[in-house]
């Protein structure tokens, strides 16, 4: 009992030894996963609680007891001091790059990556534009996957011009991603290398992704934001991939207001939907209404199965809505923190405080000011009511799941009183 019980002991202090050396686990888990599988809680277990249970152990009893506690509760272990994988899934004006900066801004613990999978859809996609989606989502689940495991060499096969010694100056947002502009990843300027995204606060050289690994290595938490996954199911692999810890948080936002921030936002692509807005009599466009329904169908269906929480998501899918975040930014952002089962930073709360017209005087720092919603509400007022018409046809389903309230005219529309959103 007792040779069985100190074996133990020695087994987990060595693997505590190994994670606190540079976090090699993600290195050489790829090769021990087939076997450590079964003791992965093990290497989410926090030191402290290891050295608590070795100074604890009195008696084989006692021991024994606590051991098999720890065993028992990986998730809630994990959810206390493990390493996070959280991938944070939009659409395009669903204000995503603003909630991606609740983790980007977290501070030292949090490598964030801004929209990686850009340099994938572009070298997919098909000459009728758009990309194949069994050809685009196994091609994207597994750059995120390598990408939470800090392994940049199968998005380098996707960069345009191809990295040369993993060095590239044409990653898409480097400057998105504070972690890519940070003392150890930032080499000194080149001049005569241009480089589109380059950091703004600093002038560092092209990008060496080997640092970039090691930035990597070294933050305990790993986050990516994505416009770009169409079904939450295709990233089914990476939840039940033993080396990863993940969270998926999705956001969404009313269709209807997405529209009306597309057609400004990409002005030439939505033309047709103009020309519909103001000529009563142009007939529909049947290809882009059958996309729009496309998009929602999508969004929904990741969602129903998300909020479904079959067992390979269950305690890892959080559903967020845009409206919820543009009225209570610090709420939303410390809600989210607490899901993923990591710290609220001050750096993250100064951010938001910041950069939203969150108010201490009005009601506490957890309120935003009226002005604010007012913002949310404000596309009711640009849209054509007719558009309006035709999103809520493609996307009723889509509203329904998450609360959007449908306008039977355009007085409703307009009623300031009314609210778009239920809770
Ligand atoms: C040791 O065990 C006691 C009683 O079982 C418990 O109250 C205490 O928190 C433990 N100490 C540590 C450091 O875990
Ligand atoms: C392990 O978990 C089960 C179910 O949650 C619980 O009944 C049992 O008491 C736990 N064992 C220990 C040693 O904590
Ligand atoms: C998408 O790619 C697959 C696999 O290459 C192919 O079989 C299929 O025909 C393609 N679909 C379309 C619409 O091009
Ligand atoms: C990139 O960084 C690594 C690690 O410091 C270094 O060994 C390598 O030489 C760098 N690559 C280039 C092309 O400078
Ligand atoms: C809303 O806020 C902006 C900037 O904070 C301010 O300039 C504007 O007057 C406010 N509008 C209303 C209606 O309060």
């Amino acid at each position: 009992m007792r040779i069985k019980y100190t074996i133990s002991i020695i087994f987990i202090v060595a693997l505590v030894i190994i994670e606190k050396e540079n976090n090699i686990i993600s290195k050489v888990s790829d090769k021990l996963t087939p076997r450590l599988t079964p003791l992965t809680p093990l290497l989410m277990l926090s030191a402290s609680m290891l050295s608590a249970a070795q100074h604890n152990v009195s008696t084989d009893a006692s021991a024994h007891q606590h051991l098999s506690a720890l065993e028992n509760s990986t998730r809630s272990v994990q959810r206390s001091g493990g390493r996070k994988h959280i991938l944070l899934l939009a659409t395009t004006r669903t204000g995503s790059s603003f909630v991606g900066e609740f983790f980007n801004q977290q501070g030292s613990s949090m490598f964030y990556l801004f929209e990686p999978l850009w340099h994938v859809e572009r070298m997919l996609t098909v000459e009728s534009g758009g990309t194949n989606a069994s050809v685009a989502a196994p091609a994207y689940r597994d750059v995120l996957r390598q990408l939470l495991l800090c392994d940049f060499s199968l998005l380098e096969s996707f960069i345009e011009p191809p990295p040369q010694d993993h060095v590239t100056a044409a990653l898409f947002r480097r400057e998105s991603s504070r972690s890519l502009c940070e003392d150890l990843v930032c080499t000194p300027l080149v001049r005569k290398v241009f480089e589109r995204y380059h950091c703004r606060e600093r002038r560092c050289g092209p990008l060496n992704l080997t640092l970039a690994t090691q930035s990597c290595m070294q933050k305990q938490h790993r986050v990516i934001k994505s416009v770009r996954v169409r079904q939450l199911e295709t990233l089914r692999p990476l939840a039940e991939d033993p080396r990863l810890d993940m969270t998926f948080i999705q956001l969404v936002r009313d269709p209807r207001a997405v529209l009306a921030s597309r057609m400004v936002a990409f002005s030439s692509k939505y033309d047709i939907w103009k020309r519909w807005a103001v000529d009563g009599d142009l007939p529909v466009d049947e290809d882009e209404v059958r996309k729009l329904k496309g998009n929602c169908d999508n969004i929904r269906t990741s969602a129903e199965i998300g909020l479904k929480q079959p067992p390979w998501l269950r305690g890892r899918y959080m559903l967020v809505r845009y409206e919820d975040i543009a009225r209570f930014p610090m709420r939303k952002a410390a809600e989210m923190y607490d899901f993923i089962g990591i710290p609220f930073t001050a750096k993250v709360e100064e951010w938001i405080l910041k950069n939203t017209q969150v108010s201490k005087e009005v009601s506490g720092v957890y309120s935003t000011q009226k002005n604010s919603s007012e913002q949310v509400e404000k596309w009711r007022f640009s849209i054509p009511f007719k558009l309006v018409q035709l999103v809520q046809k493609a996307c009723g389903p889509t509203m329904t799941l998450f609360g959007y309230k449908f306008a039977e005219n355009k007085d409703m529309l307009t009623d300031k009183s009314a609210k778009t959103t239920s809770s």
